[in-house]
């Protein structure tokens, strides 16, 4: 009896060291991301780089992709959808600017990376995905993972999400010809939308938009970026 306890127990110490080996190995790894991949293509709004050290990268990939999880790159996820490169969730949270309390809307859930990276900075976020495996894939991996400030939607984020809205911010990481006018009008006053516009294949870029106080819109290109096509009709 003595001696069956004390191999459950050795077992289940050695199971403890070896998860905390892990979690030692994956903090480095995204140490590594920030240094050397985030701040240097100017990343700087110190709660997206404290988010982007935190959200464990790896937990958002399929088994197979782990090894990769904190390479500065898009991996697919199923579906022939992708979970965006590193750098580029890191710049769409820093240009909208996510802080305590900030209602944000993303359309476009994915793996839910994205969204924790929003949550992670105090915001409250509502995300929509057009697919349902992925939806309630990422809905049980976030509530896995403590990311309580997340609520996932299936569906078609075209229309937004009207009985939650207006939002402080809206992330749309999937791409089209131009801005969903239901998502500029969830926009609330001082909010911030960010999006890439154009043709998925020859010339998409990002585009942020500016509803000022007193409602009136800006918006700006920022640079060009390859995101897959934001997809019409729920599956
Ligand atoms: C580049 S992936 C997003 C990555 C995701 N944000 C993440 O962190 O993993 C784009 C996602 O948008 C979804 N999507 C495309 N069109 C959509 C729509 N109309 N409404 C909601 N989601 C849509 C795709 O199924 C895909 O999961």
């Amino acid at each position: 009896m003595t001696s069956i306890t004390l191999s459950l127990s050795t077992a289940l110490d050695a199971g403890s060291v070896q998860a905390q080996a892990d979690e030692k190995h994956w903090r480095a790894a995204r140490e590594r991301l920030v240094a050397e991949h985030l701040i240097p293509q100017g990343i700087s709004d110190s709660a997206t780089l404290t988010a982007m050290r935190a959200v464990p990268r790896h937990e958002f990939v399929p088994p197979d992709q782990r090894p990769y999880a904190y390479e500065d790159t898009p991996l697919p996820i199923g579906n022939e959808q992708t979970i965006s490169q590193p750098v580029v969730v890191a710049l769409m949270t820093q240009l909208v600017r996510p802080r305590p309390g900030m209602r944000v809307l993303e359309v476009g859930t994915g793996s839910g990376y994205q969204a924790a990276v929003l949550a992670e900075t105090g915001a409250r976020v509502w995300t929509i995905e057009i697919f349902r495996t992925l939806a309630e894939a990422a809905r049980r991996r976030l509530a896995r993972l403590g990311y309580g400030g997340v609520t996932v939607r299936h569906g078609d984020g075209y229309a937004g999400w009207p009985d939650k809205a207006p939002f402080d911010a809206i992330v749309v990481t999937a791409g089209a010809d131009s801005i969903p006018p239901a998502l500029i009008q969830q926009l609330a006053p001082g909010g911030r939308l960010v999006m890439p516009v154009g043709d998925p294949l020859l010339d998409q870029e990002l585009v942020l938009i500016e509803k000022d106080a007193g409602g009136r819109v800006v918006s700006r290109r920022l640079l060009p970026v390859r995101f897959v096509p934001l997809l019409r009709g729920v599956r």
